[in-house]
């Protein structure tokens, strides 16, 4: 049985990681009207989608343990950006406030010995290293690039491959 501080602090999480998926339809939808990102709208439809499958095995863990998974109230994303570095900067910011949400996730359920959620939580802590792994990629890349329109071409022709090779756990396609 989850107890009430640990079940407020995933549904927390419920809404940081649906936060997340609305944030990357934002970006996909940016990126998909302008001119040759076709390549970086796949990516952050697919990364939508991944978000949205991180909430919902959150919701299903909470309710399982007794819990009350609660479907968050949402505000609206950034749906414009400056430019794609700053989209991308935006990207691996939100991964680092993911990554340490879930620190202090795991914080918690050592303090209240909660073995369970701990346990649980260890696919969370493993799949942050990547995403935040491949978010820095992508912007060390684009730092490189500048604004040099041949590497953009190549940066958007190339970044779904960078999912592939990111796919540890069989749900990055
Ligand atoms: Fe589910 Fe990218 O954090």
């Amino acid at each position: 049985m989850l107890s009430k501080s640990m079940q407020e602090a995933l549904n927390n999480q419920v809404r940081l990681e649906a936060s997340s998926s609305q944030a990357y339809l934002a970006m996909a939808s940016w990126a998909e009207i302008q001119p040759g990102l076709d390549g970086v709208a796949e990516y952050f439809f697919l990364q939508s989608e991944e978000e949205r499958v991180h909430m919902l095995k959150l919701m299903r863990f909470v309710n399982e343990r007794g819990g009350f998974a609660v479907v968050p109230v949402l505000q609206q994303p950034n749906i414009t950006f400056k430019s794609l570095k700053s989209m991308f900067e935006d990207f691996l910011n939100g991964e680092i406030a993911v990554s340490n949400s879930i620190n202090e996730l795991v914080d918690l359920a050592l303090k209240e010995k909660d073995y369970a959620t701990h346990n649980f939580l260890q696919w969370y802590v493993s799949e942050q290293i990547e995403e935040e792994k491949s978010a820095r990629i992508l912007n060390e890349k684009l730092e490189l690039i500048g604004e040099d329109k041949s590497g953009l071409y190549l940066f958007d022709r190339d970044i779904m491959a960078t999912r592939q090779r990111g796919g540890r756990d069989g749900h990055k396609k």
